[in-house]
């Protein structure tokens, strides 16, 4: 990643980057999924896979990362020489339901509300699993709207918590199609598309959603949000550590 790119993730509060794009190996990507840390969340039919969290406690997975140039640099990029650690892992996986949308949502307040973590140190870096368009899901984005929040929102802190709202369709601290609307046309709609491989990076507060498919199982996209060691969640923990990392040990880039 360049600075001009850097300067774009710091204006939009997104990205994909042009002509990194990163492969995992098929042991990997398998683990991931059937990693005795993987937990499966489903539609709302219960027999769908809609998501797997929390793989990064495998210590396999942590292995790979920690060998993982791409990933290196581009995280060298945004938090320089900060220590950094996993908050949490998941591959969304796009299918036919209605249920598999993800409503227009941030990512901050989960954290912030929920996780008692203080300060938007963390970043989602997306892999694309596989291609990604507008037909199977792709992530949509409010450009700059990581800098823009509406009254309402000072309430989000009395919300609290549950499991369903926190990973379904039925998504808490999500906006109406109004307020999309409004955002919309304030600062535009932009869609994160890019063939298998490409890397995403979000900031948390940025506004964002997707659709379902137009098939199931598709679209699957690896997001691992990283955040800052010295801004750890509250302990006691109040969500299980599949959702919020329990472990904050710093990564050892090899
Ligand atoms: C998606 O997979 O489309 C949504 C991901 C997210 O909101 O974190
Ligand atoms: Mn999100």
């Amino acid at each position: 990643m360049n600075h001009s790119q850097f300067e774009e993730y710091q204006k939009k509060g997104f990205i994909v980057l042009p002509k990194i794009q990163l492969f995992l190996e098929e042991a990997i990507e398998g683990k991931m999924q059937e990693s005795e840390f993987s937990i499966k969340f489903y539609e709302s039919d219960e027999t769908t896979v809609r998501s797997y969290y929390g793989f990064h406690r495998d210590p396999e997975i942590i292995e790979w990362l920690e060998k993982n140039e791409t990933l290196k640099s581009i995280c060298h990029m945004i938090y320089g020489n900060q220590e950094i650690y996993i908050h949490q892992s998941k591959i969304n996986i796009k299918n036919k339901a209605e249920s598999s949308v993800w409503p227009y949502h941030r990512d901050f307040p989960f954290w912030n509300v929920f996780d008692g973590i203080k300060e938007n140190k963390l970043l989602n870096l997306v892999v694309f699993l596989d291609d990604v368009n507008e037909g199977n899901g792709a992530l949509g984005f409010i450009p700059g709207s990581q800098n823009f929040f509406l009254e309402r929102e000072e309430k989000f802190k009395e919300q609290s918590f549950s499991l369903e709202g926190s990973a379904s369709s039925n998504l808490l601290f999500d906006f109406s199609d109004e307020e999309v609307e409004m955002l919309q046309d304030k600062f535009g709609h932009e869609l994160s598309v890019g063939s298998k491989g490409s890397i995403l990076l979000f900031d948390p507060n940025t506004v964002h959603g997707s659709s379902f498919s137009s098939e199931n199982f598709s679209r699957r996209i690896l997001i691992l949000t990283f955040n800052a060691c010295d801004n750890p969640p509250k302990i006691p923990l109040t969500r299980p550590d599949y959702l919020c990392s329990a472990d904050f040990s710093p990564i050892r880039w090899n």
